[in-house]
């Protein structure tokens, strides 16, 4: 068969990817929009941290590609760059060692130690693709962490192939930026003075933001949905940046992601108790539910609770605290619900708190654990996502091809992804509210309720509805193919 040509070459640049290392979207991202683009007749390359966390069932089969000694910080000091060599289903993974850098942590330590590392990734990045002479059109950079590299490949890499690429930017959560004392992002970083001014990495008096800089230099900006690149644009969700945006916003686009649809696949998912597809949704739920009662020690019923999911990194972002707020109000004797999830210990305590008063009825799974997270989108009937705000957001995505109706808050991508139910055109996806307040959540919450108990059909119509949404990167894969190509002409 004939080699399709390639239209694009890109190389992916971020802090984690799945099946590697993940700690949130980010890492789905990173793995699934490659593989997504391959199929758009892209070639790719992933461009990652070899952190010491990586399972060795990984490192075993990562091949040595080279080695070399690059200067970092304004001394020039030199640092070891290895690279380690991975394919899976067509996507090459370049993995970049330094014992130093990566040894520990997992992978985020700390903003300190993140700082220097992430300088180091950053232009090791580039520095590795001149050494492998893999030359993309676009090199993808992924949130602060990789946010450099559109100021290294403009001034550092300018004299080399390397020039003839254009970086894009994507902002996946701009709540982190990589701030830190100027001095400290010029030792570590060697850039030039020149930079370290207001309108690239200056962001106040003796105060630096690498992402800044990217957004700055990088030559197109992307975020994760249409609704969150209009929402950082204004003080409110802008995180000091909105300013900034606004200034660079005719390079901006916002590009909903997807989720992998062979991960997330419910009639294939070997970690379910029973995989089904929407022919058996209804009857297959229940014994998913019975089972994921029955592993959780919740109390069996007669199939008369609704059961209520929540998968997250437990932080203000994702609307803990209206949750928390309005648990007594949901926990009515006829509601189960699971929390699946680990982070401040503000919400992991309350959680446990409402485990104990509410025994059998509410499970508070303070982990982090992927075939329980499957088994939850799979076996309850409501998934809460109430976020203070949310770029994008994959759980509601999950969910969705789950058969799981989501209950959520009006911002960023949920708002972009749910469709509010409809009583009278019988439409819609799920059940939403705009503001941000406890009684808000808990009318959406109730609204849920009463067509679960009231009307059980129309319920099941929209389960079906929502496993029938097209929630997959194809989409979305070709808006970025549309934009390299932009990039590229
Ligand atoms: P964010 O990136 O802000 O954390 P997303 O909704 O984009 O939020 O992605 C979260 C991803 O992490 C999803 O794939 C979700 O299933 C997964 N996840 C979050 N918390 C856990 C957990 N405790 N155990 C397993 N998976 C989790
Ligand atoms: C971030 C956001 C989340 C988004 C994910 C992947 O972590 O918090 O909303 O889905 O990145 O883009």
């Amino acid at each position: 068969m004939k080699k399709q040509e390639t239209v694009c070459k890109v190389a992916f640049v971020g802090s984690e990817c799945y099946p590697f290392v993940k700690t949130g979207g980010l890492g789905d991202v990173m793995y699934a929009l490659p593989r997504a683009l391959i199929r758009e007749g892209c070639e790719c390359r992933v461009i990652l941290p070899l952190y010491a966390c990586i399972k060795d069932q990984y490192k075993q089969k990562m091949q040595y590609k080279g080695s070399f000694m690059m200067d970092l910080t304004l001394e020039g000091r030199t640092f070891y760059v290895g690279i380690m060599e991975l394919e899976m289903d067509g996507v090459i993974y370049d993995f970049i060692d330094n014992r130093e850098f990566f040894d520990w942590g997992n992978p985020y330590t700390g903003l300190w130690e993140d700082i220097p590392k992430y300088c180091y990734f950053s232009k090791a990045s580039l520095a590795a693709l001149n050494y492998l002479e893999w030359i993309p059109d676009v090199i993808h950079c992924h949130d602060w962490q990789a946010a450099l590299v559109p100021l290294y490949l403009k001034t550092k890499f300018w004299n080399c192939d390397l020039k003839k690429s254009k970086s894009m930017l994507t902002i996946h959560n701009l709540r982190f930026q990589g701030i830190c004392g100027i001095q400290h992002l010029k030792y570590w970083s060697g850039l030039s003075d020149g930079l370290f001014d207001y309108p690239v990495l200056k962001q106040a008096d003796d105060e630096a933001n690498m992402f800044k800089g990217g957004l700055a230099y990088a030559d197109a900006i992307t975020t994760v949905s249409a609704t969150y690149a209009k929402e950082i644009q204004t003080p409110e969700y802008g995180e000091r940046l909105d300013a900034h945006l606004r200034y660079h916003s005719t390079r901006m686009k916002g590009i909903v992601n997807g989720i992998d649809t062979d991960i997330w696949n419910s009639s294939t998912d070997k970690l379910l108790a029973a995989p089904y597809d929407v022919t058996d949704v209804l009857e297959k739920k229940w014994e998913n539910k019975e089972a994921l009662r029955e592993q959780l020690g919740l109390s069996r019923d007669d199939g008369s609770k609704i059961m209520i999911g929540l998968v997250s990194r437990l932080t203000d972002q994702k609307g803990l605290d209206l949750v928390d707020a309005i648990m007594p109000e949901i926990m009515d004797g006829r509601t189960q619900v699971i929390v699946l999830g680990t982070g401040d210990p503000r919400y992991e305590n309350a959680f446990r708190y409402y485990e104990e008063k509410y025994p059998g009825d509410v499970c508070a799974y303070i982990s982090y654990n992927e075939g329980l997270a499957h088994r939850i989108y799979a076996g309850t009937d409501a998934f809460l996502v109430p976020s203070l705000f949310e770029p994008c957001g994959l759980t509601q995505l999950i969910a969705m091809r789950y058969g799981t109706i989501p209950i959520v808050r009006e911002t960023g991508g949920l708002k972009d992804t749910v469709l509010p139910y409809d009583e009278e055109t019988q439409e819609g996806n799920g059940f939403t509210f705009v503001t941000y307040k406890p009684d808000q959540l808990l009318k959406a919450v109730d609204s849920a309720k009463d067509l679960f108990f009231g009307d059980r059909q129309k319920w099941d119509a929209m389960v079906k509805r929502d496993m029938m949404k097209d929630v997959s990167w194809e989409q979305s894969a070709k808006q970025y193919l549309e934009f390299y190509k932009e990039l590229m002409a």
